[in-house]
């Protein structure tokens, strides 16, 4: 009897301890979240990556929160997603809604990166948020967006690469993304930028159209990640 109440009393012991680490754990994520979301200035840690030269492009990039973001900028890239992604919404069961997209992409949380040719031509953009996604600390990409005039340069995966950067100094676990299941030239896109399937997608007997993509963030000790 004596020893079946002790093993029971370090059952209820062992299951206490592991409520606290998942309760610190779910903290330290949040106050990760939170301090990436209050940064000022989110280029000085990655701003090696934001000059892009190849063949004849030169695009220069700038990050900032959407509540700062100049409005033509902003309608520019709620044109260029419309102009990239109806059809492809539409031909599954999300359809397209150009209010709820406005509403996701108009969001306080977001941060957008923009990459604009030297004259001044908008190229890309990347809309983003430090999340808590399943518990975790995530850099969450809504949207990864080139013109058609700028593809197939390396400019997609600058931009990735600019996103991986941060979410490593931010302490965030990943580059999380939700990729439509019927946009092959994206999904090849992805895999080649080194991302795959994330234990959150939804199981494939599920017929989902969509899953979602990862890449973890590099663990290593990196002076210019911010201090917590
Ligand atoms: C997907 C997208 C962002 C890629 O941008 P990009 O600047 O053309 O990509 P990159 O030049 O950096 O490509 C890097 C690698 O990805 C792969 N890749 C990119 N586009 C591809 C395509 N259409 N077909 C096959 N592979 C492709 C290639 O391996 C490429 O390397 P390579 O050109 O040396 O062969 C761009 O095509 C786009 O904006 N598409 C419409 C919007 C969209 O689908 N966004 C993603 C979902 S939100």
């Amino acid at each position: 009897m004596g020893k079946k109440s002790i093993t029971a009393t370090n059952k209820q012991k062992d299951k206490r301890l592991a409520r606290k680490q998942e309760q610190r754990r779910i903290a330290d994520a949040m106050t990760h979240v939170t301090t990436a979301n209050k940064l000022q200035d989110l280029a000085s840690l990655c701003k090696e990556l934001l000059v892009f030269r190849n063949l004849d492009l030169e695009v220069d990039m700038y990050i900032q929160k959407v509540t700062e973001l100049d409005k033509k900028v902003l309608q520019w890239a709620i044109d260029l997603t419309e102009k990239n992604m109806k059809t492809l919404y539409e031909t599954c069961a999300w359809g397209w809604n150009p209010n709820r997209k406005l509403e996701e992409m108009t969001d306080d949380a977001a941060w957008y990166l923009i990459a604009r040719e030297k004259n001044g031509t908008l190229l890309a953009f990347s809309h983003f948020r430090f999340d808590l996604d399943f518990g975790e600390p995530v850099l969450y990409c809504y949207e990864v967006q080139v013109e058609k005039g700028g593809r197939r340069r390396g400019l997609g995966q600058r931009v990735l690469s600019v996103l991986e950067k941060l979410a490593h100094a931010t302490h965030m676990r990943c580059v999380r993304l939700t990729a439509l299941t019927h946009n092959p030239s994206a999904a090849e896109f992805f895999k080649a930028c080194g991302y795959s399937i994330d234990e959150t997608s939804p199981p494939k007997d599920e017929a989902a159209h969509y899953e979602i993509l990862s890449k973890a963030t590099v663990k290593s000790t990196d002076e210019s990640a911010v201090k917590v």
